[in-house]
């Protein structure tokens, strides 16, 4: 366990960000070609309505499958994220002087996927890949903002996924909840206030057996009972840490910002810590869960939606494999 609060002396700002995810919808529908479900099971359990999977086009019927050799890759979401955000900062890729990806669907084992992603970009100094499952956008924008502190003035952090190739589309017990896409986040060197106020990472390596995928192709295994419970007491734990820390209410927060796992998880975490479910960025119902993209995805889609203003306390918290969970209190700074 580890955590940590502000000020650090080099305040941090988040100044530009983006989201990509591919054409291709997948719905409940859809799925019920797949195995035997039905859009009310799957929207009553999870809160899913439809997915986004970029893995080339969802072919329904008796050989339903999601075609593994499209063209959407980690990768390809990623660059689409990170230039929107860089566009939105007025930032030049060669300013940047990191891009950290959080993934735990890279491309290929060797290399980083961050390799390709900063040589189509054009980023200016390092890249390299961050991998703590659910938790991993997370755990990197504690790094990111460690990186800026530690004297870098640009860090470009993407949470990415493709989890449609690692997703067992025979497995009726969790095929349903995994989705497609990029969220990307700015952090850049700015005087006077910090935006991160505190923040805790944990992780519990004996915990590996409830939710792995293997390198075989057999797709994502999961004791989903098991990690539910887990997940929402890890979830409250981190971010009452990090809330005190932070020396910030549950009531100061104006917008929660869970992993979109699960409907029921989030709202369950929400009400636990006191945060009424009007205060929770939500994007589970048209992306399913997509690990490392899944936090920067509802916070683009909050920013764009105009719900989050100058001063603002956001709480980022998220749990995944490992298990890992990590939490963060960020105030707006405009
Ligand atoms: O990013 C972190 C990773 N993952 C998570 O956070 C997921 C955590 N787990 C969960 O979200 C939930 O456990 C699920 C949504 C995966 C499942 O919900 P549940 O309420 O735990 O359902 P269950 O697995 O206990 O299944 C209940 C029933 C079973 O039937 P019986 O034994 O009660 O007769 C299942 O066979 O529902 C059946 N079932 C289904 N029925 C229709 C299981 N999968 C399906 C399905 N469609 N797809």
């Amino acid at each position: 366990m580890a955590g940590g609060s502000g000020p650090t002396g080099r305040g941090v700002t988040i100044s530009g960000w983006g989201a990509s995810l591919p054409e291709t919808v997948v719905t409940n529908a859809d799925l019920t070609t797949l195995f035997d479900t039905s859009d009310e099971w799957i929207v009553e359990r999870s809160g899913i309505r439809s997915r986004h999977v970029a893995t080339g086009p969802f072919v329904p019927g008796p050989d339903a499958h999601a075609d593994v050799d499209g063209v959407g890759t980690t990768a390809t979401l990623s660059i689409e994220a990170g230039r929107r955000a860089l566009a939105r900062a007025g930032v030049e890729p060669s300013e940047v002087g990191l891009l950290i990806l959080c993934t735990t669907s890279p491309d290929q084992a060797v290399p980083a996927t961050s390799a390709a992603v900063a040589a189509s970009l054009g980023i200016g100094g390092g890249a390299m890949d961050l991998n703590a499952a659910c938790a991993g956008f997370t755990y990197g924008m504690v790094a990111a903002h460690g990186m800026v502190t530690a004297g870098l003035d640009r860090v470009l952090l993407i949470g990415a996924e493709t989890l449609s190739r690692l997703t067992n589309w025979t497995d009726r017990t969790n095929a349903f909840l995994f989705g497609d896409g990029a969220g990307a986040l700015l952090f850049e060197a700015v005087g006077g206030d910090d935006g991160l106020l505190g923040w805790d990472l944990g992780v519990d390596g004996s915990l590996v057996s409830i939710l792995y995928a293997d390198h075989d192709g057999s797709g994502m295994v999961m004791k989903g009972k098991e990690v539910f419970r887990r997940a929402i007491r890890a979830t409250v734990e981190s971010a009452t840490a990090s809330l005190e820390r932070a020396k910030v209410d549950p009531a100061e927060v104006a917008l929660f910002v869970p992993h979109q796992a699960n409907w029921r998880i989030m709202s369950a975490v929400a009400e636990r810590l006191g945060i009424g479910e009007d205060r929770i960025a939500s994007v589970i119902e048209h992306t399913g869960n997509t690990s490392s993209a899944s936090i920067p995805l509802a916070l683009v889609e909050a920013l764009e939606a105009g719900r989050v203003h100058e001063g603002d306390v956001i709480l980022l918290a998220g749990f995944g494999a490992g298990m890992t969970w990590a939490s963060a209190v960020w105030r707006w700074l405009g």
